[in-house]
């Protein structure tokens, strides 16, 4: 067995409330870790630190739990830039062009989805994600829903089957025939390559009757549950997940006071996509008032060629604390225990004993420094379990 103990972190966060100064980011200074078997054995100040098998030193440097991206879209082909410009120009995000998206994907060889969506995930890694969810979505037949979900399945076991993503356009004039195809043989197909079921519930998308009916079959066949809601304009896919008990429920762009009350009493987590906000030049998410009524925030990225061609964690961390006046603590919890809690994960998204030893030496003395140095790849290094990737 080999033992590593991280010395001379100068701000360690671990996000364990047990550890350190006792808040939800478990924070300890001058300290050090030490892995064993790929899990966090020990926690303590620098000077107490034991003797290990290997030395990693941190050079006063700050670590932090690897981040969490609990949603992202990253099996694609083609190119929406187009869409991005208009948009400058002042056309609205209607979420239209997912179809363009679709024949794209449908397009390109196996081959090509998968060089892509390494590159994507690579990107992501580089900048200190340690946990990927990756949804399907941008093919809506039987056979390419299974085949975007075997093409995450190299990069992840957090794979979402999302075929209620939009009714395809050979369905245009039919969506019952879609929804019962989605409900039908592709769940049967893909449920065995997916954890999760996602539905995008909102304008020019699915309405919660459909939602609800689609959510419910995957949940008969032992998937877990997440939806698209609020995004484009307020509706009840909120209640509805809530209702579901869905692990989490992402964009909420639009929210009235009566979701936040229903939010902070459920065990769904908020997911915020602030790229998706910024790249659509939407209103961002109202983050303050679903902390202050006591809701559990989730951030991640929404990769995807449409709303949101984001591969850093930072730079959501970033537009977090910058434009959704989350305190830059908040966002690092959010970007790391929270989007674990979206996966419903224990063992990622914190240093705690026992957990996965996924972290990240920052080339900064804080994690402040994230939200403080926008644009600025701060992850020095990177390592998943015992495995350093970056
Ligand atoms: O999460 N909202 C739906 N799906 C994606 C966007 C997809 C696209 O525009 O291609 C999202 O923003
Ligand atoms: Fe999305």
């Amino acid at each position: 067995m080999t033992s590593t103990v991280v010395r001379r972190v100068s701000e360690l966060t671990t996000n364990d409330p047990q550890l350190g100064d006792g808040t939800p980011m478990g924070r300890l200074y001058d300290a050090a870790l030490v892995i064993e078997h790929g899990r966090v054995a020990w926690v303590g100040p620098d000077r107490d630190a034991p003797a290990a098998d290997e030395m990693l030193d941190a050079e006063d440097a700050a670590v932090i739990p690897g981040f969490v991206d609990s949603h992202t879209h990253l099996v694609f082909a083609g190119d929406r830039g187009d869409e991005f410009e208009a948009r400058m120009n002042g056309v609205r995000y209607d979420a239209g062009g997912i179809t363009r998206t679709v024949e794209a994907t449908r397009a390109a060889t196996r081959d090509e989805l998968t060089r892509d969506a390494r590159r994507r995930a690579r990107q992501l890694r580089d900048g200190g994600v340690t946990t990927l969810e990756v949804k399907s979505g941008y093919e809506l037949t039987v056979e390419g829903e299974r085949r975007q979900l075997a093409v995450a399945g190299e990069l992840t076991a957090e794979r979402t089957w999302l075929g209620a993503h939009v009714v395809p356009a050979e369905f245009r004039h039919d969506r019952d025939a879609y929804v019962a195809l989605v409900v039908g043989e592709m769940l049967d197909a893909c449920a065995p390559l997916a954890r999760w079921a996602d539905v995008f519930c909102d304008r020019n998308a699915f309405s919660v009757d459909e939602a609800r009916a689609i959510l419910g079959a995957a949940r008969a066949k032992g998937l877990g549950l997440r939806l698209h809601a609020n995004q484009l304009a307020h509706g009840g896919a909120i209640t509805l997940a809530v209702e579901l008990d869905a692990a989490s429920v992402d964009h909420l762009t639009y929210l009235e006071d009566q979701d936040l009350d229903l939010l902070a009493a459920a065990s769904t987590v908020a997911t915020l996509l602030p790229g998706a906000d910024f790249c659509t030049r939407s209103p961002y998410a109202p983050a303050r008032r679903l902390l202050d009524a006591g809701a559990t925030v989730a951030l991640a990225t929404d990769c995807n060629p449409g709303s949101s061609y984001v591969t850093s964690m930072s730079f959501v961390i970033a537009l977090a604390v910058r434009e959704m006046f989350m305190s830059p603590d908040e966002a690092l919890w959010s970007a790391t225990r929270g989007g674990a809690k979206a996966l419903r994960r224990n063992d990622v998204g914190h240093l705690g004993i026992g957990a996965r030893a996924d972290f990240v030496v920052l080339d900064a003395p804080r994690a402040l420094h994230l939200a403080y140095r926008p644009g600025t790849n701060l992850a020095r290094r990177v390592y998943q379990a015992s495995l350093e990737v970056a």
